[in-house]
């Protein structure tokens, strides 16, 4: 089967079905993504926090991730992979955007790039999706400019940056971008955004009325506890599960109940006769 394009994402805002959208940064993650027929998987630059342990996204380079956007290409069959452009990989000029931008779908195998900011990354949307290359917006909380934001914090409350961001949202569409992802705003201006623009909005922190949502895997696993955001739901406890699987595995080694036979592998007994009567 394909994968996903996006005229199909397009469509199902039209048709009013919710788009839903992961993050993934390996090949086993991924694979189970895919096959769970999720649609959208985001190679976030959250892969910096939540899979290297960098304090905040700016250090990622173009580097890291293109490594795990070749692991998440290469663990899926039918989703759209976006490879998410990371920290002054696209600001310095038109020239370095539609680079970095064909580097991900060239080198990683992505279909599509996502670049934080509005209306001043605008032009930069416009030629890289001239050039053949889907863009996905992100407005709003924009990880990348959290000092300049004071932190990670809600975005969009004043009269003021509430319009801003609804004009940067159709800058973003101007520009040709396919959808955008809005974080951390109030729900009912993501209703809004969400009814002045004809492309998906998938919103993050940003309620229930966004065409669709998106979260980063490890938030909604527990598997990244370091914070948990407050838009975040975690399905499952799995730093719990590790943790008691790890101290299982480490009780049975230091009491020589594991491995057992089972776990190993055979030689005839008559080669182990001869080596014996050497
Ligand atoms: O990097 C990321 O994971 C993101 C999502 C939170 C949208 O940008």
């Amino acid at each position: 089967m394909p994968r996903i394009t996006i005229n199909q994402i397009k469509e199902m805002k039209q048709k009013g079905e919710k788009i839903v959208m992961l993050t993934a940064y390996d090949y086993s993650t991924a694979k189970i993504i895919d096959e769970a027929g999720i649609p959208l998987i985001l190679v976030g630059d959250s892969l910096g926090m939540v899979m290297l342990g960098y304090e905040s996204t700016i250090p990622v380079t173009m580097e890291e991730m293109l490594h795990h956007t070749k692991a998440v290409v290469r663990g899926t069959k039918q989703a759209m992979i976006i490879g998410d452009m990371p920290f002054m990989t696209y600001h310095l000029s038109v020239e370095q955007a539609l680079r970095n931008a064909a580097r991900f779908i060239q080198e990683g195998g992505a279909q599509a790039v996502k670049l934080e900011g509005g209306a001043t990354v605008a032009e930069k949307v416009r030629r890289i999706v001239e050039c053949g290359i889907p863009v996905q917006g992100h407005i709003g909380l924009t990880p990348q400019s959290v000092h300049q934001l004071g932190g990670l914090k809600a975005q969009a409350k004043s009269l003021e940056t509430a319009a801003r961001l609804i004009e940067d949202a159709q800058a973003l569409e101007q520009a040709g971008a396919f959808s955008i992802v809005l974080e951390a705003i109030p729900h009912k201006l993501a209703s809004l955004v969400t009814q002045k623009v004809s492309i998906p909005t998938i919103g993050i922190g940003a309620g229930p009325g966004c065409d669709g949502q998106v979260q980063v895997i490890n938030d909604i696993l527990g598997s990244f506890t370091d914070f948990v955001p407050r838009h975040a739901k975690q399905y499952a406890k799995l730093t719990d599960i590790i943790r008691k699987a790890v101290t299982e595995y480490d009780s049975e080694v230091k009491a020589g109940t594991f491995p057992t036979e089972k776990h190993s592998f055979i030689i005839d007994e008559s080669i182990l006769a001869e080596l014996r009567a050497k």
